[in-house]
């Protein structure tokens, strides 16, 4: 009897010749060679809290928020989103959760963050040579990316939004209830809470009620039930 699938689920040469290449699918991209070199360097400056992957789901949701979200400049955007938390490499290990702990925090360390940060922004981004124009505006949303409660610009929305609606993707999720020692279900309720109402641009509450509503039949009973 014929299959399309191989043993193992690998896909049959036929089928494989059928499936799109990635530009013909929304969603489906990569960071490219001046992204990757702007990563090489902010990365060392992400080892903390999960900082790292954070921002790479976050510089994936900003990427598909571009071409959703008229007046915006991917390389103002796509740098300040790889950049934006490179700051609490300078914020004591121990005193991050606290900074970030809903009821209040730490405003200080907040604010060192989004200093540091937008030091560190500047100090890559001429290393690797970004046109200098662009970078006064990438620092500028970094310095005040989480205590600015208005957007500057469209860029500074889509930033804005990317590094919160992540809170409601799986990854984000899972690493919520890590920070704070919550229940899955718990950590989706308190970043609802902390997302939907706080978004600047349409595109971006559609995509959190996405992810919103996925992470929902997560915690399903009946989703459970199933292994
Ligand atoms: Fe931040
Ligand atoms: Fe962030």
């Amino acid at each position: 009897m014929h299959t399309d699938a191989a043993p193992h689920g690998a896909p049959t040469q036929d089928l494989a010749a059928k499936i799109p290449p990635a530009d013909e699918v929304a969603g489906v991209f990569g960071l490219s060679a001046a992204e990757q070199e702007i990563w090489a360097r902010a990365r060392p400056h992400l080892d903390v809290r999960n900082n790292d992957a954070h921002s790479l789901y976050a510089w994936g949701i900003a990427r598909q928020l571009l071409p959703l979200v008229p007046g915006v400049d991917p390389d103002v955007v796509l740098p300040a989103i790889l950049l934006h938390d490179t700051g609490w490499s300078c914020v004591p290990r121990e005193l991050v959760l606290s900074a970030i702990a809903p009821g209040g925090g730490r405003p200080d360390l907040v604010r060192t963050h989004e200093i540091e940060g937008a030091r560190i922004a500047r100090e890559i981004l001429e290393d690797v040579g970004h046109p200098p124009a662009l970078i006064e505006r990438i620092t500028a949303i970094v310095d005040g990316h989480d205590s600015r409660r208005e957007a500057l610009s469209a860029d500074d929305a889509v930033v804005k939004d990317a590094d919160k609606i992540w809170r409601l993707t799986p990854h984000g999720i899972t690493t919520v209830m890590g920070w704070f020692g919550l229940t899955r279900e718990q950590a989706h309720r308190l970043c609802g809470y902390r997302v939907h109402d706080h978004l600047f641009t349409e595109p971006g509450r559609v995509m959190a009620a996405g992810f919103a509503a996925v992470a929902s039949v997560d915690d399903a009973p009946e989703r459970l039930a199933l292994g």
